[in-house]
């Protein structure tokens, strides 16, 4: 089954082409990064806007890429939430008309499942079950995986998601947006032991996290080093290392926590904070250490893209899930919620 997956929940327009017997044909991305730098964050309205002047263009060129013709698509998988409703509607709309015109079925896909199902997409992908932790930045998610659609959360964050946790604190010392990639830029300048940060809710039990304390850590320590006549480019990255290292510890305790409740040892991590390098050496030596296995996509999977989303349309729609032509998308949507393969 040859799937179009339609990505466009935030700032980034994915379109791909998967194939059930043959694997990704091609994947193409637009990032809208220099369109909403200027504003330190994403524009809703600017981003459903740039989706519309993207989506056509793209998928063009992924047909191009796999050498293929419209006719050949058996389905449409595009995301359904949880995202920004106008950038969902784009996408929606993109795909019901397509599918209309092409009469084909369309399928909206879970974005987080998207994420959670990417590393499927690596020459080693992981085996049912599994524990996930997904990190973007709206989500902060540890979910027990026993298949397809078989998602139990096992804790979430109370506040900021990690993610957002990077981005802030990346925009109070002056970064561009988004903040994670900088922060881990600035923090392998970082002086090691200057700072050190919380470690929230690490004392007490339990898989819930917390990471708008941390950020607040952050911001009062910039401050004091700005109003002491410190704010060199060194001082950021002592204040990226030991942000970094104190969200890196953080989730690989409550990991490591999570893995023993389920009486596991594989772990799958997913979601644009995946793409940290500090975040996958951590878990992968609190992995190793207990002879089990980490997970996780090539950076660029980790973060938004069309292939996560063909990959999981692909696995409902040849289950033989469909939908009608109704275009409907929403901003939250607990993943829980979603039927079992
Ligand atoms: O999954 P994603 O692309 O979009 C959402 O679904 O939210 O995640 C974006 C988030 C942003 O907060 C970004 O700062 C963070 O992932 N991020 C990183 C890194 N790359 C992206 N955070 C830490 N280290 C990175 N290397
Ligand atoms: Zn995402």
């Amino acid at each position: 089954m040859l799937v179009l997956g339609l990505e466009t929940s935030c700032d980034e327009t994915g379109v791909a082409l998967y194939d059930s017997e043959r694997g990704l044909l091609a994947d193409a991305l637009f990032s809208q990064i220099d369109l909403h730098r200027a504003y330190g964050g994403v524009v809703p309205e600017l981003a459903s806007r740039d989706h519309v002047k993207r989506m056509l263009p793209l998928i063009r060129q992924v047909l191009d890429e796999a050498g293929c013709v419209p006719t050949e698509i058996d389905a449409i998988a595009y995301t359904a939430g949880p995202g920004l409703v106008g950038a969902l509607l784009v996408g929606a709309s993109c795909a019901q008309a397509l599918a209309f015109a092409w009469g084909i079925p369309a399928l909206g896909v879970h974005h987080m499942e998207g994420h959670l199902l990417a590393p499927m997409l690596e020459k080693t992908p992981p085996e049912f079950p599994f524990v996930a932790l997904l990190v973007s930045g709206g989500h902060t998610q540890l979910v027990q995986v026993d298949g397809i659609g078989q998602y139990t959360l096992l804790g979430e964050s109370l506040d900021d998601a990690a993610g957002e946790a990077f981005d802030k604190t990346a925009k109070m010392m002056g970064l561009n947006y988004p903040g994670g990639p900088e922060i881990a830029r600035l923090a392998e300048q970082g002086v090691a032991g200057r700072y050190t940060f919380p470690r929230p809710m690490c004392d007490r039990p339990g898989l819930m996290f917390s990471f708008s304390g941390l950020k607040t850590s952050a911001l009062n320590t910039w401050q004091h080093s700005v109003s002491a006549g410190d704010d060199s480019q060194q001082a950021r990255c002592d204040i990226a290392l030991a942000f970094q290292q104190a969200v890196v510890e953080t989730l690989t305790i409550k990991c490591k926590r999570a893995l023993k409740q389920a009486g596991m040892k594989r772990l799958v991590i997913a979601g644009g904070v995946s793409a940290n390098k500090a975040l996958r050496a951590s878990l992968e030596k609190m992995l190793g250490d207990m002879k089990g296995d980490v997970f996780y996509a090539r950076p660029e999977f980790c973060t938004d893209n069309g292939a996560m989303i063909a990959y999981a349309g692909c696995q409902r729609l040849q289950a033989g899930q469909h939908e009608s032509l109704a275009i409907s998308v929403q901003a939250r949507w607990p993943m829980e919620q979603l039927s079992p393969l």
